[in-house]
């Protein structure tokens, strides 16, 4: 593994970043689709854009490029752009389940990424149908009709990514999140809804990246174990910001977890614990890209400690 500096990371992250807004702002639009002759109704889009675009650390959309380029360190045009196309498709997932989280049938929560949330600025019907529609999106990303991703890869970046949004994966963590307000978990229990709800979108960022870079299987089978790590260490963490961050530096409402009777490693374990247990998962996500033999991983290892070691 090559070694990581805050400086390298930094500079490979601004570089990404740079790429990740570009090709959301352009995508997230509502131009007139030639097949079609029209484009989404503008009020739709207005909703969409703001969900999507000005906020957001793209950890995941960073995952699947750092991913990608641990195992094809030069990238031609064509590779890179599946790779954009996958980076932007899970962000756009993250995001509607940003929108729906919020909202008052869930979370009931106002303020998301330093701004007021989606239902709140557009309405409940409004967050409701740009989720919908950013979710779909995310599927058109990974579609595209020009030939630039051969149909293989778009068939198998549509089921990883589908997995891990759906009833087995994101939105079936978000169902037993509803379900455990006010319920007192056991730690495999608890570790389970954090693996769904927020893991396995991780997990699957890290997955389209080594679809794109056309992993080996025992690649695949070591960045998946680093997926799964950080996965889970990223809603620990997420649960202890709750905690001891403020909603300034969130950019959401901190101390939301307790108002609203969530089940929370902090709520199990307290706070210690549960920040060894995130630094227990960053030695085994580093293990893991021991394990996989890339040369190049010193991203995936920058992001990894990130994941733990962040302010917000
Ligand atoms: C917040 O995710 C929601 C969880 C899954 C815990 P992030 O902390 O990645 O949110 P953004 O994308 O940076 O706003
Ligand atoms: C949300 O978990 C996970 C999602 C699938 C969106 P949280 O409810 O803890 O996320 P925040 O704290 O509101 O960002
Ligand atoms: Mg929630
Ligand atoms: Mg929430
Ligand atoms: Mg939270």
């Amino acid at each position: 593994m090559t070694g990581v500096t805050a400086g390298s990371l930094d500079a490979w992250m601004t570089t990404q970043l740079v790429g990740v807004e570009a090709a959301l702002d352009a995508w997230v639009t509502d131009a007139a689709v030639p097949d079609l002759g029209w484009g989404a109704p503008t009020g739709l889009t207005q909703a969409m854009r703001y969900a999507v675009l000005d906020g957001g650390k793209r950890l995941r959309p960073l995952l699947t490029l750092a991913a990608y380029e641990a195992l094809v360190p030069t990238p031609g045009a064509s590779g890179k752009s599946a790779a954009m196309r996958a980076a932007c498709a899970v962000e756009l997932i993250h995001a509607y389940s940003l929108v729906h989280d919020d909202m008052p049938c869930m979370d009931n929560d106002v303020l998301r990424r330093g701004k007021p949330t989606v239902h709140v600025k557009f309405g409940e019907a409004g967050a409701l149908l740009a989720g919908d529609a950013l979710q779909a999106l995310a599927f058109e990303l990974l579609t595209p009709d020009d030939g630039s991703v051969p149909l293989p890869v778009q068939g198998r970046l549509c089921g990883v990514l589908a997995r891990a949004a759906g009833s087995t994966g994101m939105a079936g963590g978000q169902a037993i999140d509803l379900a455990s307000v006010g319920h007192t978990l056991d730690e495999p229990a608890l570790r389970h809804m954090h693996q769904l709800k927020t893991g396995a979108l991780l997990h699957a960022s890290v997955m389209l990246g080594a679809i794109c870079g056309q992993a080996p299987e025992p690649v695949m089978h070591a960045l998946s174990d680093y997926g799964h790590a950080i996965g889970l260490a990223f809603q620990v963490v997420d649960d202890v910001l709750d905690v001891i961050s403020d909603s300034a530096a969130l950019g959401k409402t901190a101390g939301k977890d307790a108002d609203n009777d969530k089940p929370t490693y902090v709520s199990l374990l307290g706070l210690e614990a549960s920040q060894r247990l995130a630094k227990e998962l960053l030695t085994r996500a580093e293990a893991a890209l021991q394990a996989s033999g890339l040369a190049n991983t010193s991203a995936l290892a920058g992001l990894a400690s990130l994941v733990v070691q962040r302010s917000h």
